[in-house]
């Protein structure tokens, strides 16, 4: 409930209780109409359900209904019938009392559905076993068959109960379904001879009529036409849109077998109702003032059905036997003593039929084993309060059943109420409210009481008679203040009492009774003749339901309403024994219409049903009741002494709690286990102040749920990369140590190889010396010499040595002709004088070796000699078909006195030319033809000498020439210059010396 406080203003309070004017009834009927029109057909007074009629399929009675409802408490969710029926069912499981429902309200006001899905709730939710699921299923299936015989269509309900009913349930300490009791009250016989407009006869007679296969009816001597018997057709609608009796029938006929009838049965209980039809249309007419059966084809079948002698029951039909001080007079009756006689039988047989019936069914509920502890679960389905423009017998009867339980209410209540003060520790406060046993002593009151008055009456000698009654009543219970007649009541009110009514002040309102009636009802009479007929029938049923020994008893049997005030006692007693819960139903209008809601139909009901009253004595005390516990848990949040937890008792902190909230001391009382608050709008702002603080808290509560799902998210990644990192450590550990393993084999194989290499190959050095081969070339391969003057070569191990030499050889054979590849041809021709040079001058020169590194060039002359050349020797004096091979500076000495003389040395490809250093003019011309040889020291010198022929001798400037090349060098490169033409001539030793 209180998760639903904040919804109030919309939908009204969830319970009576914290309704803030609970004495308006205008607020009240307010309540419940805001409800209903948001679909909320159930409110709570404590742990009253009131309940009002939907007319309509909520789907608010599904499995997952009772699974919501199921082990919760009471007051967690919203009212519902599921909600009291588990809190029952659990109370009696766990604390082993026996518990009673009692659903009363209206005709039409839900009262039966409500203890169907009551009866579901339990089925469904208790003990599953096997073999208590066929026990389940004879509880469930026992509700059409009752059904059948004892509801009718009405104009209220077209399918009301036209009897009260009281079930037990029998659970086993498990909370297993073992068996069940039926009891049941005031069965309206009267429908079965009497309906009025618009209503029909028990529903077996239609169902019988329009479900039975051919053979069967033909058996009965019955025709599916329903229009066709009296005691079906009185009402005029034999056939009600929305109910298909046929398919009914089939479901009574199965539920029969679950309920173990037995063919014979079965066939004698619809043989029976098939009588009572045909005695229905027995008709009488009248002759000199006696009655003689009309149809007596009827009564043959009768007969015939229930296997009696025809005459007899012709004769008891129309005659009466009297017996007087031991003599017995026969007389006649007339028509409609006759048709009163015919009724009454009618009335009785389907009575005891009807009883023979729950009998039966109570044989098949119960359970036979004896061990073991067991609870009981009770479920009273009984007529609320009626007040009809005419009030009877009946009326009355009910009425005063309403009150009794009324009483039983306020006992228990008011007592529980007490109880749960004194448990508590609180000071008894007197409750106001009306305690209605005054007017259960005016009805049963020994001697002095209506019911009293009344069998006083119906038993007295003489002419009694419904008037003498009300006389009577008016002198015993004249003077009670909830009692008024036309006679004793003041000129106003007269005006609305006739001769022949009394009215009676009951809790739930004023009803007028109508006294007609009531002796002949009270009585219950059934002439001895037609009794004795039924005691000579065969049919199993009639057989056993009307004794010979009733017959021959002396004793009166009780009167009506005296077997209903014992019947109600005992009820009473049942119920008082056992922990009650109630259930109010209300219809919201008079046609049976969803959607509308009638104020003043519900005003009456609300009236009628006393609810005001439950109301004011539920709410004399506080409003509003829970353990610490319970209310510290939800409120704590409110106080900064109590959030997020109280460490002291539950006790101290509610006090901390309401001291905080600023209650008054007259607003609560603090029991011993309960906090009780006086007044709803306390609790109210206490649960808006909730409702507000509410988002902070689920703030905080999302914070810690999130810090903590991401703690928990961290705590497992963490666990998981731990166990990651400890297998992976652990694998590689394993890893490293093989490879050590392996590294100590390999290196004590290698230190086995390198102390054996020297050895002849074996096993053991065999890998060494491969290795020290690979190692070897390796480091081979990276010391290379990288050209051809490198003469250097890598130590080689002793096993590589005749490779080494081998490599060696072919580097530098690889180095040399990579050398080759890689000089220009010019270089090459350089390097083929060289070798010219070397062939010539080799230690034959001692300025060779210098000269070696150096290259031979073609002109050696200055950038100005060069143009000065070119201008006054190439362009004019050189022949153009001679190509200049080689130029340089030279010193001529004369042959004569050595002088020297500065020249440039000219080489072509004919001849050698002398030019004169200075202006390059044309000193001397030699053809090579000329030329006898050349000569150069063998000294480190520049000389060299020209050979000529003797006739060329006499030309002053040739003749033998000597040339001193400034540099040695240069001697030799023209020497080389000369080289394919005349031989070159080292001068001998003494000439050397001469110059
Ligand atoms: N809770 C409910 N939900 C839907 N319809 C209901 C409910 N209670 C009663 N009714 C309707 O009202 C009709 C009369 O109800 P019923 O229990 O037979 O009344 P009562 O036993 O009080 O005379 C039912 O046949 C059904 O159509
Ligand atoms: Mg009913």
């Amino acid at each position: 409930m209180e998760n639903a406080l904040h919804a109030r203003d919309r939908a009204g309070v969830q319970d009576f209780v914290l309704l803030e004017d609970y004495r308006n009834e205008e607020s009240f009927i307010g309540n419940l109409r805001k409800r209903f029109k948001e679909n909320h057909i159930y409110t709570y007074i404590g742990s009253v359900l009131v309940s009002v009629n939907p007319y309509k399929d909520l789907g608010i009675y599904k499995k997952e209904f009772v699974e919501h409802y199921r082990n919760v408490n009471f007051y967690e969710l919203p009212p519902h019938v599921f909600a009291i029926a588990d809190t029952a069912y659990r109370l009696m499981r766990e604390e082993c009392c026996d518990q009673c429902i009692l659903i009363s309200g209206e005709s039409g006001a839900g009262k039966t559905e409500a203890s169907k899905k009551i009866l579901h709730y339990l089925a469904a939710a208790s003990y599953h076993a096997k073999q208590v699921e066929h026990v389940k299923d004879k509880l469930l299936k026992s509700n059409p068959v009752l059904e059948a015989f004892g509801n009718a269509k009405t104009n209220r309900n077209d399918n009301s109960s036209r009897f009260g009913k009281y079930m037990d349930i029998e659970f086993s300490f498990l909370g297993a379904p073992l068996g069940g009791h039926i009891l049941n009250y005031l069965l309206e016989k009267s429908r079965v001879v009497h309906q009025n407009p618009g209503e029909r006869n028990f529903h077996i007679f239609y169902q019988l009529v329009m479900g039975a296969d051919d053979e069967l009816l033909q058996k009965l001597f019955l025709r599916r036409e329903p229009e066709l018997y009296y005691y079906m057709n009185q009402g005029g609608s034999t056939r009600v849109n929305g109910i298909d009796d046929a398919a009914q029938f089939q479901v009574v006929k199965s539920a029969l077998t679950v309920i173990d009838f037995t063919e014979e049965e079965e066939e004698a209980l619809f043989t029976t109702v098939a009588s009572v039809l045909h005695l229905g249309n027995v008709g009488f007419t009248e002759n000199n003032g006696q009655a003689i059966i009309a149809q007596e084809k009827s009564v043959s079948s009768v007969c015939k059905l229930l296997g009696c002698p025809e005459d007899m029951l012709k004769d008891a039909l129309t005659h009466r036997t009297i017996e007087a001080r031991g003599d017995s007079v026969v007389s006649p009756l007339n028509r409609d003593q006759a048709i009163y006689a015919r009724d009454a039988l009618s009335k009785a047989v389907y009575e005891r039929q009807f009883k023979w019936l729950v009998k039966k069914l109570n044989d098949s509920l119960e359970n036979k084993d004896e061990s073991g502890r067991k609870t009981l679960m009770g479920l009273l389905d009984i007529y609320g309060f009626e007040i009809f423009k005419n009030n009877s017998f009946e009326q009355f009867c009910i009425n005063y059943c309403n009150e009794k339980l009324q009483q039983l209410f306020i006992q228990l209540t008011l007592k529980s109420e007490q109880e749960e003060y004194k448990r508590e520790g609180i000071e008894w406060e007197t409750i106001e409210y009306f305690n209605n046993k005054i007017i259960c002593d005016l009805i049963e009151e020994q001697h002095k009481g209506v019911i009293s008055v009344l069998d006083e009456e119906c038993l007295r000698p003489g002419d009694a008679t419904d008037l003498t009654f009300l006389d009577k009543l008016e002198t015993t219970v004249g003077s009670h203040p909830h009692f008024l007649s036309h006679k004793l009541a003041d000129n106003k009110t007269k005006k609305t009492l006739s001769r022949e009514e009394f009215r009676l002040k009951h809790y739930a309102g004023d009803v007028t009774y109508k006294v007609e009636g009531f002796l002949d009802k009270n009585n219950d009479l059934l002439y001895r003749d037609l009794k004795r007929t039924m005691t000579k029938t065969s049919n199993l049923i009639t057989k056993s339901t009307f004794p010979e020994d009733e017959l021959t008893s002396k004793k009166r049997p009780d009167t009506a309403a005296t077997q209903f005030k014992k019947s109600l006692s005992q009820l009473m007693q049942i119920l008082m024994s056992k922990e009650p819960w109630y259930i109010r139903c209300i219809k919201p209008n008079d046609n049976k219409q969803s959607a509308v809601f009638d104020d003043t139909i519900v005003g009456h009901q609300v009236k009628y049903l006393g609810l005001m009253e439950n109301l004011r004595v539920r709410r004399a005390g506080f409003a509003y009741r829970r353990p610490y516990e319970v209310f510290l848990k939800r409120y704590k949040c409110l106080c900064p002494g109590t959030w997020p937890n109280y460490q002291g008792s539950a006790k101290d902190g509610v006090e901390k709690l309401v001291n905080h909230l600023g209650y008054r001391p007259d607003d609560y009382r603090m029991g011993k286990t309960k906090l009780f608050i006086r007044l709803p709008r306390t609790l109210f702002k206490t649960e808006d102040d909730f409702q507000h603080k509410k988002h902070d808290l689920a703030t905080i509560i999302q914070a810690k749920f999130r810090c903590y799902s991401q703690k928990k998210k961290f705590l497992q990644m963490k666990t998981a990369a731990t166990l990651i990192a400890c297998y992976w450590r652990r694998y590689s550990a394993k890893k490293l140590l093989e490879k050590r393993r392996w590294a100590v084999k390999v290196i004590r194989s290698f230190i086995r190889g390198f102390i054996t290499r020297n050895e002849a190959e074996n096993e053991d050095n065999k890998r060494f010396v491969q290795c020290v081969k690979a190692e070897y070339l390796r480091r081979l391969a990276h010391k290379l010499p990288k050209n051809i003057l490198d003469k250097s070569w890598p130590h080689a191990p002793g096993s590589c040595l005749k490779a080494s030499d081998l490599l060696h050889d072919m580097h530098k054979k690889w180095l040399v002709r990579k050398y080759c590849k890689s000089i220009s041809a010019e270089r090459k021709a350089q390097l083929d004088q060289k070798v010219v040079a070397h062939d010539l001058f080799k230690n034959k020169k001692q300025s060779y070796p210098k000269s070696i590194a150096r290259p031979f060039v073609e002109n050696r002359l200055t950038s100005e000699q060069n143009s000065l050349k070119s201008s006054a020797f190439d362009k004019t004096t050189k022949p153009e078909d001679e190509k200049t091979l080689y130029c340089t500076q030279v010193t001529k000495f004369d042959r004569h006195g050595y002088k020297a003389r500065g020249r440039i040395l000219v080489l072509t490809t004919k001849a050698i030319y002398l030019l004169d250093d200075k202006d390059c003019k044309l000193k001397h011309r030699l053809n090579y033809q000329n030329l006898m040889g050349l000569s150069v020291s063998g000294l480190t010198d520049g000389i060299l000498v020209l050979r000529i022929c003797k006739e060329l001798k006499k030309d002053k400037c040739l003749g033998k020439n000597i040339k001193h090349l400034d540099e040695e060098e240069r001697a030799e490169s023209t020497c080389l210059a000369f080289h394919d033409k005349p031989d070159l001539q080292f001068a001998p030793e003494e000439e050397r010396s001469t110059f």
